[in-house]
């Protein structure tokens, strides 16, 4: 007997899991690219995403677009970066009731390196450019060099609209709580998000380096956009770790019944990203 295992689009899986205990686990490396095929359904790829295909053929950006976009990012990243380190304590529990599994201890390793460069900038991309201390933490360092500079931009009826709620936004931080609670699903977490990471710091190079007023650009210095520059040089580190199927986030699942679940919560996840992603491209077009 199989299970369905819901593909974002609402169609029939290409993948089925068995669902019977004793059944023989499926190899990490089809588990991974499960996980890539949702992300290829969802358009969340450069080639097929509104957001990242708006981002190509802007000029210039008004600052309260910019706005609309920075403002949120500042929460996705603090909740990624605090419900990721949850997400440790997940796997640590796991891993301390009993001798854990290596691919348990493999992922453990693997997403602490990962998830600490948000906190600590060990990668020597980060190094070279974060600020020193807290001020170095990625959602302060965003804050501080992106979003700040745009509210000085922005008259008050322009802030008000920048920093108005998204649903979409909410969602995926409630998305993220719910599974920093388990090992699979902080697995998920950074397996999606790193991956993410990457083609969004693209996107945000092209929509951040034209935003302009007045014929001026706002960030015109050379480091003025160090926070975007710095991912796109470690965010492809990160998001190999993450989809190795020896050592990375598929790694942990496996038994037939972990397969499932990271795939389910895989499947909700990427939809809450697509959903993040249109409202950015609609920021970019409302303007
Ligand atoms: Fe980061
Ligand atoms: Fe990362």
């Amino acid at each position: 007997m199989t299970s369905l295992v819901p593909s974002p689009d609402g169609e029939l899986p290409t993948l089925a899991l068995p669902r019977s205990r004793g059944h023989a686990a499926l190899r990490p490396d089809l588990i991974e690219r499960r996980i890539g095929e949702f992300i290829e359904q969802a358009a969340l790829t450069p080639n097929r995403n509104g957001f990242f295909l708006a981002a190509r053929g802007t000029d210039a950006v008004p600052p309260v677009a910019a706005l609309c976009i920075a403002y949120h990012w500042r929460d996705i990243a603090r909740a990624f970066l605090l419900c990721a380190l949850k997400g440790l304590g997940s796997m640590a529990e796991e891993a301390s009731r009993g001798e854990p599994r290596p691919g348990l201890l493999r992922a453990l390793q693997a997403a602490h390196a990962a998830i600490g460069d948000d906190l600590n900038n060990r990668l020597p991309a980060f190094r070279k450019a974060a600020p020193a201390g807290i001020a170095g933490i990625h959602y302060v360092w965003w804050q501080d060099s992106i979003v700040a500079p745009l509210l000085a931009r922005c008259d008050a009826a322009e802030r008000a609209r920048g920093t108005a709620p998204s649903t979409a936004v909410d969602e995926l931080l409630r998305q993220m709580q719910a599974l920093s609670r388990s090992a699979i699903g902080v697995a998920v977490q950074l397996r999606v998000m790193e991956l993410m990471a990457f083609d969004i710091a693209v996107a945000f190079r092209r929509v951040f380096g034209r935003v302009a007023t007045g014929g001026r650009k706002v960030f015109a210095h050379r480091d003025d956009l160090a926070w975007i520059d710095a991912h796109l040089r470690a965010e492809a580190v990160h998001s190999r770790s993450m989809r190795d199927p020896d050592s990375g986030m598929a790694a942990l699942a496996d038994t037939a019944a972990r397969q499932e679940d990271m795939l389910m919560h895989a499947a909700a996840f990427v939809k809450g990203w697509a959903a993040v992603l249109a409202d950015f491209e609609h920021a970019l077009s409302a303007r």
